[in-house]
């Protein structure tokens, strides 16, 4: 290369790199505006509190082994959040899920069976619905937390990731990965990080890592991208393994960059790729329990925009 090609090339990808610096600095300003990092007492931030803290709750409730007696410092935290929230929302939808949260932990310390408090399942049925319509196989997905033992069928893993690679993606880049960890110890190794499998993660025949491969996103303007095509991804791979008749339960990947590059090191997976999230993937036992899992009502969701006049 010509020395005047090579510092036109050196100037362009500085320009480039510091491009690159200032989105994801402007990108920290947004988070912090409008997430609850650094706003506490937002009515929405509050709300967002509760959801995730009754969900706690109702998880503890769902585990293969629940005891009474679990999950009283969630439960603790939830009646001051509900305090705060009944405050500025009042007694809303949020409200009533965080209350009935509590009411069924309270009903689990009096001795009622949490197989009875959680939302009740049958293999069979949940089956039969997963390999009919399409509204069926969406409603009747939910995330399991109780497996039965054995191996998962490695046709049945290929048949669904067959499937997640025909997701749309940005310009049908696809770049879409699954790595799939069957033995016990890479199991193991795949989980040691995650933090949001204790109770069950070990019980999962298999734990699928979905990422997606960054090197074909060349501008910054594509920097979240990843996250968007692997949230598709992951999503049809979930309705397949669903299909499949598997029960499965995302696991987060919220985790510091040094624990994302250790995680890479240690179970092999290259650093150019995103992690997006876990998937704990094992078979249904005949009767489980599920967490109940509230949703927002339409029209919280749905919602027309105004015209521009
Ligand atoms: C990206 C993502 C990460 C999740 N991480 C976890 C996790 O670490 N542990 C867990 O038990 N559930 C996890 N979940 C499951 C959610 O708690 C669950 O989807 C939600 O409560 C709704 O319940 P449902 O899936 O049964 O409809 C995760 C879900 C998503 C989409």
């Amino acid at each position: 290369m010509k020395p005047l090609q090579s510092l036109h090339k050196m100037a362009r990808n500085l320009k480039r790199f510091w491009l690159n610096l200032r989105v994801h600095v402007d990108d920290a300003i947004t988070f912090a505006r409008s997430s609850g990092l650094l706003q506490e007492h937002q009515p929405g931030v509050l709300a967002g509190h509760v959801l995730k803290t009754a969900h706690r709750v109702d998880k503890g409730l769902s585990l293969p082994d629940a005891q009474p007696g679990h999950g009283l410092q969630a439960a603790q935290l939830l009646s001051r959040q509900l305090q705060g929230h009944l405050r500025h929302s009042g007694a809303d939808w949020v409200w009533q899920s965080g209350r009935a949260a509590l009411a069924r932990r309270a009903r689990h310390e009096a001795g009622v069976p949490a197989s009875e408090l959680g939302v009740a399942m049958r293999a069979r049925e949940v089956q039969e619905a997963a390999s009919g319509a399409f509204p069926e196989l969406v409603r009747v997905r939910r995330s399991v937390r109780q497996f039965a033992p054995g191996p998962v069928c490695i046709e049945s893993l290929k048949r669904a990731c067959e499937l997640a690679a025909l997701s749309p993606s940005a310009c049908n880049r696809s770049g879409g990965r699954v790595w799939i960890a069957t033995e016990v110890e890479q199991r193991r190794r795949v989980l040691a990080l995650q933090d949001g499998h204790q109770g069950f993660g070990e019980q999962a025949a298999a734990v699928a890592v979905v990422t997606v491969d960054t090197s074909a996103f060349n501008t910054v303007a594509e920097r979240h991208q990843a996250w968007v095509d692997g949230g598709l991804f992951a999503m049809t791979l979930l309705y397949a393994l669903q299909h499949e008749g598997l029960g499965t339960c995302c696991l987060n990947w919220c985790v510091q960059p040094s624990t994302d590059r250790r995680f890479k090191r240690s179970v092999g997976i290259p650093l150019h790729e995103t992690v997006v999230m876990l998937i704990a993937i094992g078979a249904l036992p005949d009767e489980f329990t599920v967490a109940h899992s509230p949703r927002r009502p339409l029209d919280e969701v749905m919602h027309g925009l105004g015209s521009h006049t």
